[in-house]
């Protein structure tokens, strides 16, 4: 039985690279263990946010995470800023954080290129991810690869800690799948599929319809060698593909090869397409059963007075340790 505990953030809606490279395995690793998933919004506002969008995306994205397969019943599910020891330890975790190991953090260096005002919460985007998940001495943190170097600074401020006051926090695990860590644009096989990408065909968002799925795997930018083979460096694009299929499918990576020798990049894309669509299908039919109904927020505000009691008792141990506030009173 492990504590688990990851967050996306209501910027949009969930891509294929958040579904198969976080989200799937949140679902999955419910049975045996105890998860608990965020909707981090504070996270989000670290770029400046449109109010009303950001309020759709939050009940969206809550949607999706049942749709999902997150059960309510087994699993916690609430959003970051309704609980306030996220923002609380976030603040604890910058005080123990050195501007250096921030600045060096390559989201922070990708996300403020070219900027010329940087808002200060983009450099202190990872303390607050820290205190996610050391509020709830989590031991597994299931991300894509992107996250990993956050995971490692969240391991770090942890032992700091707990070296500097007293022994308070796990450290984390990040847990990160063989396959799917790291699903890249379709339109640019170079760079990772983001919800932030300009051009919209290299994203295959998870509410997408049918058709749009179809357009943007048939534009797929491959290479003219003309057969589907694995190789990640020379042929991202393909190798891209055979990823996505084989995640959505259920068949191995040398099965699909095997099975696509001497035909066309034609006859796969329609292929992949089709196994993209079937499944996202029965969780797009019950994003549209939730989203209208009076169970998402009953499930938020259980999740997030569950969740409370786990963090409050995790900060006042950090309070008590630091000796802020009345000791005597926590
Ligand atoms: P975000 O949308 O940035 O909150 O990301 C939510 C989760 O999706 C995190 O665990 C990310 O590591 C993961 N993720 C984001 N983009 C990708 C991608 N292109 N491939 C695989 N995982 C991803
Ligand atoms: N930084 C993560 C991302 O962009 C989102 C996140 C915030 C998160 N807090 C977290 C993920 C805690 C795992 C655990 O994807």
């Amino acid at each position: 039985m492990a504590k688990i505990f990851s967050g996306v953030q209501p910027t949009s809606i969930p891509h294929l690279g958040n579904y198969l490279g976080a989200m799937q395995n949140f679902a999955t690793l419910q049975k045996g263990n105890d998860c608990i998933y965020c909707i981090v919004d504070e996270h989000a506002v670290t770029l400046p946010q449109d109010p009303a969008t950001m309020q759709n995306n939050i009940r969206n994205l809550a949607a999706l995470y049942l749709a999902m397969g997150i059960d309510p019943k087994q699993s916690i599910l609430f959003i970051q800023s309704e609980v306030p020891c996220h923002a609380q330890l976030g603040w604890i975790m910058q005080c123990i954080s050195y501007m250096g190991e921030l600045e060096r953090m390559t989201q922070f260096k990708d996300k403020s290129k070219g900027k010329n005002a940087v808002p200060a919460g983009l450099l202190t985007y990872p303390p607050l991810m820290a205190a996610d998940i050391l509020l709830y001495q989590t031991e597994l943190v299931p991300v894509g690869a992107d996250q990993k170097q956050h995971l490692e600074l969240t391991r770090n401020l942890a032992e700091r800690f707990n070296h500097k006051y007293a022994p308070v926090f796990t450290l984390p695990e990040p847990y990160i799948p063989p396959v799917g860590a790291r699903i890249m644009s379709l339109a640019e096989p170079t760079k990772k599929m983001s919800k932030s990408d300009k051009n919209k065909k290299g994203t295959i968002f998870t509410l997408d319809p049918e058709n749009q799925i179809v357009k943007k795997i048939r534009s797929a930018i491959t290479d003219d060698e003309a057969t589907i083979r694995y190789d990640r460096e020379h042929k991202p694009g393909i190798s891209n593909l055979l990823d996505i299929f084989s995640l959505c499918a259920g068949r191995s990576i040398d099965e699909l090869v095997g099975a696509y020798q001497g035909k066309g990049y034609g006859e796969f894309k329609t292929d992949v397409a089709e196994a993209v669509v079937t499944m996202l299908k029965p969780i797009q039919e019950r994003y549209r059963n939730l989203i209208e109904s009076s169970e998402l927020d009953e499930v938020l505000d259980e999740g997030a007075e569950k969740a409370y009691t786990i963090a409050r008792s995790t900060l006042n141990q950090v309070y008590k340790a630091m000796g802020m506030g009345r000791v005597s009173r926590l």
